[in-house]
């Protein structure tokens, strides 16, 4: 079994993906080709945003994105403990000062009431300039924005939404990737929207800050001349192959992908929900379950079960092992465990479980009977 199966969906979509792979060998337009900007129309349109610019990665999407805001040393941004390390890791290379933020207990998504109480600490201390909130779309599902928006308007913050996870993921009928000032994806071989290699992608409906966005992507390069640059950029390009392999994957992520890859966690849901907290989505909430994480009672049980799973050859994975503040990193800032308690208790207990949108029900009651047998 595979924890997500590219090649079943390789598979399923091959004529069309070799067609478009080809077309773009014989144009050989291999950089900022035609299909670039294509993807950069339908993206937009289907998050709802007037501005999709594509770029090399998840990770560059959210430092430029960061950059495009002016977030410099002297400023603060607020990210959740239980994230990738890249959320963090875009805002560190920027050199801006990082506030880590508890998580909801129910949803691993950003907690309001602690980032609410963090604004106020790093307030009070003085020292710094709240700027920005960085939210995750953690596993697939939106964060509260009804909520943080309340909270980053109070304390005049920006949102960045980290939708790396979250692409397709909804509230009601808004789409993520719409939610903050500026939104980010990854299109990461196994995120919801894979490509064959690294790409990523920013949403805004700000045209300056897309303007700058494009700038900024091709080393901070004027918009009317290729060489005059008005400020420092980066090189980071979405390659025109990937984005001819992303119009593909799109149509069939559209068609039928994401409400296959709802079912399968459903069944999952079904199956283990009487005996496993398994994962909560608020009412209104659709997730598009770039991960389907249960948690069970303790770390010996998690690790009880993934060792059951491994023998039958069953991949599961933890996200995340650790949290933030622990990382090498960030382990000078002074952030205690103490701090993060949701956060704590979701390193110890969380397990990802196998799920894409090829997945077979007698799949999904394999993994499912095998963790049931061994709680
Ligand atoms: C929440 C989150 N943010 C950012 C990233 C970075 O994306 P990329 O790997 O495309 O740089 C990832 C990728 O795993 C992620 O999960």
């Amino acid at each position: 079994m595979k924890f997500r199966d590219l090649k079943a969906q390789y598979q399923a979509l091959k004529p069309q993906i070799d067609t478009a792979i080809q077309s773009v060998l014989d144009s050989s337009d291999f950089v900022l080709g035609s299909p670039v900007m294509e993807l950069e129309e339908k993206l937009a349109d289907y998050v709802g945003r007037k501005y999709c610019i594509t770029c090399a990665n998840g990770t560059d999407a959210l430092q430029l994105a960061l950059m495009s805001l002016d977030i410099g040393s002297t400023d603060v941004v607020f990210v959740p403990d239980f994230t990738f390390f890249a959320t963090a890791g875009a805002v560190s290379i920027l050199k801006a000062q990082i506030a880590f933020v508890d998580i909801d207990e129910k949803t691993f998504n950003i907690s309001s009431k602690s980032l609410e109480k963090t604004i106020q600490r790093i307030l009070l201390e003085g020292k710094y300039t709240p700027k920005a909130i960085i939210t995750v779309d953690l596993f697939g599902l939106p964060a509260n924005y009804a909520q943080i928006r309340k909270i980053a308007d109070r304390y005049h913050l920006k949102i960045v939404e980290d939708a790396a996870q979250g692409f397709g993921g909804r509230i009601g009928n808004q789409r993520a990737c719409s939610f903050g000032d500026i939104g980010t994806t990854s299109f990461f071989p196994a995120k919801p929207l894979g490509c064959y290699g690294d790409g990523g992608a920013i949403f805004t409906d700000d045209s300056q800050i897309a303007d700058r966005l494009y700038s900024l992507r091709a080393q901070g390069r004027s918009k009317n001349s290729k060489y005059v640059h008005c400020e420092i950029g980066m090189n980071s390009r979405l390659d025109t192959l990937q984005a001819a392999i992303l119009l593909e994957k799109l149509k069939a992520f559209e068609q039928y992908e994401l409400n296959a890859v709802n079912q399968v966690a459903k069944w999952y849901t079904e199956r283990l929900g009487v005996a496993v907290k398994t994962p909560f989505v608020p009412e209104h909430y659709y997730s598009s379950w770039a991960q389907y994480t249960i948690r069970l009672e303790n770390t010996e049980a998690r690790n009880k079960i993934q060792e059951e799973l491994k023998k039958k050859e069953i991949p599961t994975m933890i996200y995340y092992p650790f949290a933030l503040h622990q990382q090498t990193p960030y382990q000078g800032m002074g952030q205690s465990d103490t701090e993060f308690p949701a956060t704590m208790h979701a390193v110890q207990t969380v397990l990802s479980l196998p799920i894409h949108p090829y997945m077979k029900k007698e799949e999904v009651d394999l993994v499912a009977k095998l963790i049931l047998e061994n709680l």
